[in-house]
């Protein structure tokens, strides 16, 4: 796509990746992703931000047509998608200078093979001119990699934001004009990307907060032209309350463990708790992600295979373990046949968490009424600990 203008002299050249659904091969992208560069043409010097993912290497540089000379190059993030056509732009620009934080020189070095000679490294707050526009560098550790920082023009304050405030949503649309679609895809991205580093995020929100900006113009997806859209959702993900909500991922194989998590869902509901059902069989994991963002509790329910739990129970309940969600309770149910240690191996998993365990329910077989009263006793431990919990919104 070519270069479109954010604000005067500043350009975007955004590279869609409508066909792409798989990213870091780990995280589904039902709806593609972009990679963004940004053209900031000053009465001195030129200046490209980031570049993008080496399979749109002919859309950037369609895009660089007729732009003659760059003096800075920069690099807010060392990830591939974003500075793995560094090498081609200075062979292309041979006079430029690749502007990054310390951090990224060893990544850049190391993971690219960079010329050093050709990197001049910036300081946390440090400004260079660009005639009558300027850029400074804002350090941003952890939105997504240590590395990381951000980028503003204080004369159209624009904001370069990296990977935080993006989106993979793969769109001809410059800005996020359509809401409740950048939303939700700018939700998932931040379930999938940048929950794990939530108490850092929060440092840099505070950061970012003394700067007054017009324009966000973030690594991935289209542009905010009203910065508050997701500068608010970010803080109801990072510091909002949790939903008075329990997400149940599960497995059944023969029958039992559905039953038992039909029967939770009901006491859960009757009880005042909403909940979120995913049949891991079928779920897009990106899904439960974004459910993990602000739900209190989490009960995993899986059968027994051989002596542990169902292996795709085991894979979410790792995947919750590492996105670091904020919740706070946690249940298990497994049905079994004839033993094993599923419940010990869950909870393991997800001990990272932290979670305080309202309740583990071990079924031989079908569900019983026994088993029926002790699913009706976790959901009223359930409701109890998000009445009694100021962080949770009942
Ligand atoms: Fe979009 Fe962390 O790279």
């Amino acid at each position: 796509m070519q270069a479109r203008e954010i604000c005067p002299n500043i350009k975007a050249i955004i590279s869609v990746h409508w066909e792409r659904r798989l990213f870091d091969a780990l995280i589904p992208l039902p709806d593609g992703t972009s990679y963004n560069a940004y053209l900031i043409q000053g009465s001195g010097k030129t200046a490209l931000i980031d570049s993008a993912d080496p399979d749109l290497r002919c859309n950037l540089f369609a895009a660089l047509e007729g732009v003659d000379s760059i003096d800075y190059l920069v690099s807010l993030h060392g990830e591939q998608d974003h500075s793995g056509l560094l090498p081609d732009l200075l062979q292309r620009y041979p006079m430029a200078t690749l502007l990054c934080s310390k951090k990224a020189e060893e990544i850049l070095v190391s993971h690219l093979a960079i010329d050093k000679q050709r990197i001049q490294t910036v300081e946390d707050a440090e400004s260079i001119s660009l005639g009558d526009l300027s850029l400074e560098f804002i350090y941003t550790p952890w939105v997504h990699w240590p590395e990381t920082m951000c980028a503003y023009v204080p004369q159209r304050k624009c904001l370069f934001s990296c990977d935080l405030f993006g989106s993979h949503l793969a769109t001809a649309d410059l800005f996020s004009d359509d809401k409740p679609r950048v939303y939700e895809a700018a939700k998932r991205y931040y379930a999938e990307i940048m929950m794990p580093f939530r108490t850092i995020l929060q440092k840099n929100l505070v950061k970012l907060a003394n700067y007054e900006i017009d324009v966000i113009a973030p690594s991935h997806g289209p542009c905010h032209r009203e910065p508050s859209f997701i500068v608010d959702a970010y803080d109801s993900w990072v510091n909002g309350k949790l939903k008075n909500e329990v997400v149940i991922p599960y497995v059944s194989m023969h029958g039992s463990t559905a039953k038992m998590v039909h029967h939770l869902t009901q006491a859960l509901v009757k009880e005042g708790v909403s909940v979120r059902v995913f049949d891991l069989t079928v779920t897009d994991i990106g899904q439960l992600a974004i459910a993990l963002v602000d739900a209190a509790s989490i009960v995993v329910a899986s059968p027994t295979l051989l002596v542990g739990p169902h292996p795709m129970v085991g894979y979410a309940a790792a995947l919750a373990n590492s996105l670091r969600p904020r919740l706070k309770y946690a249940g298990v149910m497994v049905s079994y046949a004839w033993g094993g240690k599923a419940i010990e191996q869950i909870a393991a998993a997800i001990s990272g968490l932290k979670l305080e365990v309202l309740g583990t329910i071990l079924q031989k077989g079908l569900p019983d009424q026994h088993c029926y009263a002790e699913i009706e006793k976790l959901a009223a431990a359930v409701a109890k600990a998000h009445r009694e919990d100021d962080e949770v919104q009942c």
